[in-house]
């Protein structure tokens, strides 16, 4: 598995410390992207996903008006899942020597949008919960052009509803794009046919008194 280079990895460093996010073409290895690939493929065919939800744990619902996508989580029991968290260890290495974030540990699905598919505005965040703090998101279809929609649309930390995105990314396979999960508003755009990507947020060790989070 090629890990990141270290000029990659300082180039994503230096965009999340500057302003919050970093988008990063190619950056998943084509033979992982292609693993991964064929594992959400098979997925879908079997209907192994659910409609996805908003809110916070116990608050779950499913609001069709906000986002219509199917994920399914990681169970890392399969060698894609696992060739995937050992590729993700050295970013995550690699972005807690250099931003000290003390990133733990990563929770990751699969999502499909189906054609028509798409996500309002959000924060990955819920306010409050120290839960997430990075976002990872990495583009599994075999090409993509402009004309099928679902781009990724980036708004800079503290933006208001009327701005204009900062940025709007074409999900290209293996695009990555990495963002601070409480501050980087973004919205998938209606796509046109089947997006197929992961979504992954790193935690910090949210261990105390009452609550000991595992080492998974
Ligand atoms: C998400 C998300 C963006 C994308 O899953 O929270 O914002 O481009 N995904 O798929
Ligand atoms: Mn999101």
């Amino acid at each position: 598995m090629t890990a990141p280079g270290e000029n990659r990895l300082s180039a994503i460093a230096d965009d999340l410390a500057t302003k919050g996010w970093s988008w990063q073409p190619g950056l998943l290895p084509e033979t992982l992207t292609h693993a991964l690939r064929e594992e959400l493929v098979a997925r879908d065919a079997e209907a192994d996903l659910e409609a996805a939800g908003i809110g916070r744990e116990g608050e779950f619902q499913v609001d069709r008006s906000i986002r219509r996508t199917r994920i399914t989580w990681f169970d890392g029991t399969t060698s894609a899942q696992k060739d995937f968290q050992i590729w993700s260890e050295g970013l995550r290495a690699s972005l807690n020597r250099d931003l000290m974030l003390g990133l733990f540990d990563m929770e990751v699905c699969f999502a499909v949008y189906p054609p028509g598919g798409f996500y309002d505005r959000h924060l990955d965040s819920f306010a409050g919960a120290r839960n997430r703090v990075i976002s990872l998101v990495a583009y599994l279809n075999e090409d993509w052009d402009e004309a099928r929609g679902g781009a990724l649309a980036v708004w800079n930390e503290g933006a208001s509803d009327e701005d204009a995105p900062v940025a709007r990314i074409i999900p290209e396979p293996g695009g990555v794009m990495l963002m601070l999960s409480e501050a980087i508003p973004h919205a998938v755009e209606v796509t046109r046919e089947k997006r197929l990507g992961l979504a992954g947020w790193w935690r910090v060790n949210q261990s105390g008194m009452d609550r000991i989070d595992p080492l998974s």
